[in-house]
């Protein structure tokens, strides 16, 4: 991209959107750090904003406002641990309503406002387990699988248009979500933030942060022959 970048940071006040942000910042962007709760935005040179993915009121004011928006970074999202058939079903609606339906209705108010600014670029952050699907985590998975399958229609649908779309996938990184899980199983948001901005802005199609989603992403080819 050769314009200044204005870009909306989804779940910005927190974890990798936090990352995300800061990154952006160091890269010299105008930033937009999304939040339900704006007032949890503690980065300096930000411009906090409310946006909650899963509310399309919230969506369409954020998009009045930001109307300079080039660069949207889809990063808003949550883990129940819901298993298909045993988890509330409310949890499993949850984490499509999240991951599916606010990504693609933050992506249908602001495209339109990107496009207004002459091009840009998108940028979903899925996961290595859009690609795994272990039972344990079958609601957010699925919900991840269809986030993989909207980032894959909507880069053809907008590549006419001046505007790349770009997936993220990683496995567990150092944040809230996963305090669960041993830290040398995770990896550092700050350096998969890195890598996803400069992914993003090289016009990479698909950025895959760790040694584990590039082993999952190998095996897919032959995971149905065994
Ligand atoms: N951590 C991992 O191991 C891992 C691995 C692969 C992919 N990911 C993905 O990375 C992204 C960031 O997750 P994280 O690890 O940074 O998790 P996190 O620390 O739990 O942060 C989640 C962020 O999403 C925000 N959020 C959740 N629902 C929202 C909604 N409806 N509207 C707006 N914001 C909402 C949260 O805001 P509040 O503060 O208001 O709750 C928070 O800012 C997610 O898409 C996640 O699925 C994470």
């Amino acid at each position: 991209m050769t314009q200044k970048v204005v870009a909306l940071v989804t779940g910005a006040n927190r974890g990798l959107g936090r990352q995300l942000a800061t990154e952006l910042v160091a890269r010299g962007a105008k930033v937009y750090a999304a939040a339900r709760r704006p007032e949890t935005v503690d980065l300096p040179g930000v411009v906090p904003i409310q946006l909650d993915i899963t509310d399309p009121e919230s969506i369409h004011r954020a998009a009045t406002v930001a109307d300079d928006v080039t660069v949207l970074v889809n990063n808003a999202g949550i883990s129940t641990q819901a298993t298909l058939l045993s988890g509330p079903i409310e949890d499993i609606r949850a984490e499509m309503e999240t991951h599916y339906f606010g990504t693609l209705n933050v992506s249908r108010e602001f495209v339109p406002v990107i496009e207004r600014n002459g091009g840009g670029a998108v940028l979903n952050v899925l996961s290595v387990l859009a690609w795994l699907h272990p039972p344990t985590s079958g609601a957010y998975s699925a919900a991840k699988a269809a986030a993989w399958a909207l980032t894959d229609a909507l880069r053809t649908e907008l590549a006419p248009k001046g505007i790349h779309v770009a997936a993220l996938h990683v496995g567990y990184m150092d944040t809230d979500m996963v305090s669960y899980i041993p830290a040398e199983q995770k990896t550092d948001p700050a350096h998969v933030a890195a890598q996803a901005i400069s992914g993003l802005l090289n016009g990479e199609p698909e950025i895959i942060a760790d040694e584990l989603s590039r082993n999952v992403k190998a095996g897919l080819s032959t995971a149905n022959t065994a």
